[in-house]
């Protein structure tokens, strides 16, 4: 990347940056370099724009007429007619896009700009017309409306990306994710600077793209849901017009139950195959011994090879337990025969095959980190699902990789986990030379529990902040500052037509039957869905479940419990003084507390919502018991040990998952009641002690 030297254009007063770092503003991810001046600039119906330079393509006109489109929007302002159709050659332009040149691509292409507002003008400049449709980003985030009208503030940016490969994966296997669905992923995924779509294309419960090499695939093993050629064509011409690459992903040997359902010659167990409708890791594994695997594979890659554009091609290589390869008298005498000590060798004998065809056919290869050994040539890409170590230890010997270990977006952990995740952290062991290998990471949106109406809501807004991580500098970290800039993009993000805001509503209302839901979305101030894998522990999920319940409809990251816990933090620390505190987190008890008899009617005649009836009772009850806490504090009276174990006990009765979710209201409760009876020395820990895993009771 070049690095462009950062002139201040402005002439009017400039504040100095604070030692914290320069202000954030509304912006996500944050730019390198901001000085932000006092005036306000209005924006008004005459606003227009000019491009200039080379850079000035086909792709930067879409994306300035994009930006005009949302402009108008947000703001309601009527511009001109020859705003929107004479973009070019205008001699009173209020913003003037200057690209030098038509931009590639490919991985680390030049993606900075300069962006530069004073009342003399707009002025965004980059080398290409990608880092200039990344300005155009960062302007739309700029747009204030407030009392003032439509501004945008003085300011002067330099901006370029910390990593180059910032990617979201979205698995379109386990369910199946409509065009519609990809499109407008992508339009969010631009507005944060994101570059990659990394696409799951094929897993054991389906094989989603058409093919004229070996149409059984599509044919046989999709239910009839994959994309057209001509589909996955406007996909790829899409994501470019953004800026986006699209890395396809064909997983391969594992995960191999579409494969084989459809070419069951290629496996290496006797079968039948089906299309797998539960979760988890399956026996189904392609045949690495025989030929007709790479004649299948290498007619494959050469159509795949030429529908996709981009330098890379995913092979996943990932979970292979190996059990149908060791059950193969063929296959085992095989690896006998080459001397390997087992399966793994054996994959890495299939790695280096499947490599051969793809660089035949001009790809690179990159791979989850399984794939990974010593002796691979050294432009693999490794990505690393398992651990950073891994990504440390293969960039130590010389292979670039990507972090998607702790961006697991379906695992459901909150907001912060993820953003303070760093491909590469300050205490990194790695010298500069190495360092340079992490190129950045991905998000990874795994459809297993996801549907086309609920995955908006998993990937936003969360991955605007992990978007954060892979562009902005290292230093910023600040978690207050996030969430508040992170509600703000949340908003902008529902104008590309995500529904990540708007389905919750409505599903609530499919629950209930019934159009008041606001005691249901009371109840969802105070729940998430439960963590990590536990979902399909507590109960079994498959390909046909319903992905509309309360667990579905519940935010990953509940707003209302986060400020709640923060509140609870401060009025603590403030020895119950913070009369503000004090009054947010009252209200907020008695707003939960009531909420069950809110509920009761909607809850006894929905069928529905029938599982989540103890977690609105589980709520009045932990909320009560946080009230007679708070009267404990403001009362100066004080509790003993008895009246202390016993609402330990309840509380910890009230973390039992229901409807498989979990309240996320308990441990700030259990703050409070520690903090009224215990010394303050012992408040955390002696009372947080007592937690217990989530367990469901059906
Ligand atoms: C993976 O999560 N199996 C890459």
């Amino acid at each position: 990347m070049k690095n462009v030297p950062f002139v201040i254009c402005l002439v009017l007063s400039i504040q100095v940056a604070a030692a914290e770092g320069p202000p954030t503003l509304n912006l996500m991810p944050v730019p390198a370099q901001l000085e932000l001046g006092d005036a306000s600039i209005k924006i008004g119906p005459e606003f227009s724009v000019t491009i200039e330079g080379e850079g000035g393509t086909p792709r930067l006109h879409g994306g300035v007429g994009r930006m005009l489109r949302r402009l108008s929007d947000r703001s309601a302002l009527f511009f001109d007619n020859s705003t929107f159709l004479q973009l070019k050659g205008r001699s009173m332009a209020a913003m003037v896009v200057t690209a030098g040149r038509a931009g590639e691509l490919a991985l680390g292409e030049d993606e900075s700009y300069r962006l530069t507002i004073t009342s003399d003008g707009i002025a965004l400049q980059a080398a290409t017309d990608i880092g200039a449709l990344r300005g155009l980003e960062t302007f739309l985030q700029l747009l204030t409306l407030d009392e003032n009208g439509v501004t945008v503030p003085e300011i002067a940016i330099f901006d370029q990306p910390r990593f180059p490969w910032r990617g979201l994966m979205i698995d379109s296997s386990r369910h199946f994710m409509p065009v519609e669905m990809v499109k407008r992923n992508l339009d969010g995924m631009a507005a944060v600077k994101l570059n990659v779509l990394h696409w799951h294309l094929v897993d054991d419960q389906g094989f989603r793209v058409e093919t004229l090499a070996w149409p059984k695939l599509h044919e046989l093993a999709s239910d009839g849901n994959y994309y057209t050629r001509a589909q996955i064509r406007d996909i790829i011409d899409y994501a470019a017009e953004r800026g986006i690459r699209v890395v396809p992903e064909f997983d391969l040997p594992g995960h191999g139950s579409a494969w084989l359902t459809a070419y069951p010659e290629l496996a290496s167990a006797p079968g039948p195959y089906e299309i797998e409708r539960s979760w988890g890791i399956f026996d189904p594994t392609i045949n690495p011994t025989i030929e007709k695997t790479y004649e299948f594979l290498d007619a494959l890659m050469a159509e795949m090879a030429e529908l996709f554009d981009d330098e890379f091609i995913h092979i996943g290589g990932d979970e292979n337990n190996g059990k149908h390869w060791l059950a193969n008298p063929e296959i085992v005498a095989f690896m006998d025969e080459k001397g390997y000590e087992g399966p793994l060798t054996l994959q890495r004998y299939f790695n280096e095959r499947v490599l051969a065809i793809l660089t035949k056919y001009g790809k690179r290869m990159i791979g989850w980190d399984e794939i990974f050994e010593e002796g691979l040539p050294k432009n693999v890409v490794i990505q690393s699902w398992r651990g950073r170590e891994s990504l440390f230890e293969s960039a130590r010997l010389g292979y670039s990789g990507i972090l998607s270990n702790g961006y697991y977006i379906d695992l459901i952990h909150p907001t912060d986990d993820h953003y303070l995740n760093d491909p590469l952290p300050a205490d990194s062991p790695l010298t500069p030379e190495e360092a340079a290998r992490i190129l950045g990471g991905e998000a990874t949106m795994w459809a297993e529990y996801v549907s086309p109406e609920t995955v908006d809501s998993r990937i936003w807004p969360r991955t605007a902040a992990i978007a954060e991580r892979f562009w902005s500098p290292s230093r910023v970290r600040d978690l207050e500052d996030m969430y508040r800039r992170m509600d703000r993009i949340s908003l902008m993000l529902e104008e590309l037509g995500l529904q990540h805001e708007r389905n919750r509503p409505m599903m609530l209302r499919r629950l209930c039957q019934c159009r008041d839901v606001a005691a249901l979305e009371v109840l969802l101030g105070a729940i998430e869905p439960v963590k990590v894998y536990n979902r399909g522990r507590l109960r079994k999920h498959t390909q046909f479940s319903p992905l509309t319940r309360m667990a579905d409809a519940a935010w990953p990251d509940a707003g209302p419990a986060r400020d709640f816990r923060w509140a609870v933090e401060r009025l603590i620390e403030s020895d119950f003084m913070d009369e503000e505190d004090l009054g947010a987190v009252e209200s907020t008890l008695i707003a939960w507390r009531d909420n069950r008899g809110a509920l009761e009617e909607t809850l006894r005649t929905s069928p529905a919502l029938a599982d989540i009836e103890p977690m609105s009772s589980a709520l009045a009850e932990a909320s009560a018991i946080g009230l007679e806490a708070l009267v404990l504090a403001t009362t100066d009276s004080s509790a003993n040990k008895d009246w202390l174990d016993l609402r330990l006990e309840r509380l910890n009765a009230a973390r039992k998952s229901h409807g498989q979710v979990e309240l996320v209201m308990i441990d700030p409760v259990v703050d409070l009641v520690c903090a009224v009876t215990l010394p303050v020395s012992m408040t955390a820990e002696g009372c947080r002690e007592q937690e217990t895993p989530v367990v469901e009771h059906h």
